[in-house]
C-alpha cells in the first residue's frame, strides 16, 4: 500500500495552498514514499536547523527566500543557533558583513513566522510537546532529548523537511513516529560513577561510538539532571547515529528490555576522556554551554565566577537562549559573568559561529563542543567539569 493522502493534503501537493506549500508537500510526499510511509500524520510544533550563515551561505538563503514569498507555518516553529547572538554580535568579534547576511537568514524566517530563538534547546523556552505528541524537529540533540526524556516522536529532520513540516503541519509516518521502532536494542549495563556534564558527555561518546544506530537501553545510573541528560543526548547523536534512547528509572518509554548486554567501565569513560585531551592544547577559548546552558547552570557559572577577572589571553562564551539570557539579566547573573571578563552569548554557539582561526584551544564541559570544534574549526580540545573549565579561564 503507497502513501494516502487525504483532500485536503492533495490541495496542498496540488498548488492551491501556494508555492512553497506545494514544494513543502513535495519534501514530505517524496520522504514518506522513500520511507514506506503510508500516511501523513498532524505534528505540532517544529525545531528547523541550518540556521548559521556559516553552514547556510547564498545558496541556502537563496532557498529560504524563495520559500518566504508565499509560505507561513502552521505550528509553533523555533530556530537552532545561528552564527552570532543577535544583538550584541559586535563585542563578540563578528564582522558586519556576517552580521548582515546572518540577519538577513533570521528575517526570512521571521517573515514566515517563525519564532526566532535560535537554541538548540527549544524544550527549555517554550517549545515544550508532552509524551507521545508528533513533532518534527531537525536539531540532533533536541531530537534525541524530545524522544527519549520527554517523550515525544521525532525522526532526525533535516533542515528542508523540517522547513516543510513547519509550512504544512505534517510528517510522514514513518520511523520513530511508530510505537514499534522506537524499542531498545541493546542494553548497557553502566559501572562507573557519573556525576557531571562532562561524565555524562562522555558516556555519550563511549555508547554513541559502540551503538551506532542500535537504540540502547542503559542501566546503572541512579540520578541524572536535565542538564546532564541534555549533554548525554548531544553527545550520543554526535558519535552516533542514536535519535532515541532508554534510561532504566529515569525516561519515561515503554520497551522491552533486550538480552543483549554490554558493560561500560569506569576505564573506557576515561579513555573516552584521554580521546578528547590533546596533550598539547594551548587553552585560549573556554565555552560552557553546549547544548545551549539553562537558567540553573548559568546560576552556577554566575557564582564561580563571582567578583572573579578573566585572564589575559582567555575568551570565555557562555552560550544560551535569549529568553534565558533575558532572565539572567534579571536575576543579575549577566552582570556578574559580564564584569568578570567572561560574555553571555545567546542565539549562537561556539560551533557555528564564524570562529575558525580565531582560537587554538578550546576547554569544555561538552563532548559534542569539542568533536565539532576539531572538526569544523580545527581546535585543539580539553574536556573538563564546568568549575575545572571556570578555574582555568580565571587562572
Ligand atoms: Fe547546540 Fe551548538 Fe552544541 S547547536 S548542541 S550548542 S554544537
Amino acid at each position: 500500500m503507497g502513501l494516502e493522502l487525504n483532500t485536503e493534503e492533495k490541495a496542498m501537493l496540488n498548488g492551491d495552498y501556494g508555492i512553497a506549500t506545494k514544494k513543502a508537500m513535495e519534501i514530505i510526499t517524496t520522504l514518506g514514499t522513500i520511507y514506506g510511509a503510508e500516511r501523513l500524520i498532524p505534528i505540532s510544533s517544529v525545531q528547523i536547523a541550518g540556521v548559521s550563515y556559516h553552514n547556510l551561505g547564498e545558496a541556502g538563503l537563496e532557498y529560504l527566500d524563495e520559500m518566504a514569498e508565499d509560505g507561513t507555518t502552521q505550528v509553533l516553529t523555533t530556530l537552532n543557533p545561528a552564527g552570532m547572538d543577535l544583538e550584541e554580535w559586535k563585542k563578540h568579534g563578528i564582522s558586519e558583513d556576517f552580521a548582515e547576511n546572518q540577519q538577513r537568514v533570521v528575517d526570512a524566517f521571521s517573515k514566515m513566522g517563525v519564532v526566532t530563538t535560535c537554541t538548540c534547546t527549544p524544550y527549555l523556552i517554550g517549545n515544550l510537546p508532552h509524551y507521545g505528541e508528533h513533532i518534527a524537529w531537525a536539531e540532533s540533540s533536541a531530537v534525541c532529548f524530545a524522544n527519549s526524556v520527554i517523550g515525544a516522536r521525532t525522526n532526525r529532520e533535516g533542515g528542508p523537511s523540517a522547513l516543510a513540516a513547519a509550512l504544512t503541519g505534517r510528517t510522514a509516518e514513518y520511523g520513530l513516529h511508530l510505537e514499534k521502532n522506537r524499542n531498545a536494542q541493546i542494553t548497557y549495563e553502566i559501572e562507573a560513577n557519573i556525576e557531571e556534564t562532562d561524565d555524562f558527555g562522555l558516556l555519550g561518546q563511549v555508547i554513541g561510538e559502540r551503538t551506532g544506530n542500535k537504540i540502547p537501553y542503559i542501566t546503572g545510573i541512579e540520578h541524572a539532571s536535565t542538564e546532564e541528560l541534555k549533554s548525554f543526548g548531544a553527545s550520543v547523536a554526535t558519535f552516533g547515529g542514536v535519535a532515541i534512547y532508554h534510561m532504566e528509572g529515569i525516561t519515561p518509554n515503554r520497551t522491552t528490555i533486550p538480552e543483549e548486554t554490554e558493560i561500560v567501565t569506569k576505564d573506557e569513560l576515561e579513555s573516552a576522556r584521554v580521546k578528547l585531551d590533546d596533550e598539547d592544547a594551548d587553552i585560549d577559548f573556554i565555552s560552557i554551554g553546549c547544548p545551549h546552558a539553562s537558567i540553573k547552570e548559568i546560576a552556577r557559572v554566575a557564582e564561580i565566577l563571582k567578583g572573579k577577572k578573566i585572564a589575559a589571553g582567555k575568551t570565555v562564551w557562555i552560550t544560551t537562549a535569549r529568553p534565558t539570557k533575558d532572565l539572567a539579566r534579571k536575576m543579575g547573573y549577566y552582570d556578574i559573568i559580564e564584569n568578570a571578563g567572561a560574555y553571555l552569548v545567546s542565539d549562537a554557539c561556539c560551533a557555528v559561529a564564524p570562529l575558525k582561526g580565531r582560537f587554538t584551544g578550546l576547554m569544555t564541559d561538552s563532548a559534542k563542543a569539542c568533536f565539532y570544534a576539531r572538526g569544523k574549526n580545527d581546535f585543539r580540545t580539553k574536556i573538563r567539569t564546568v568549575e575545572e573549565c571556570l578555574e582555568e579561564a580565571i587562572k
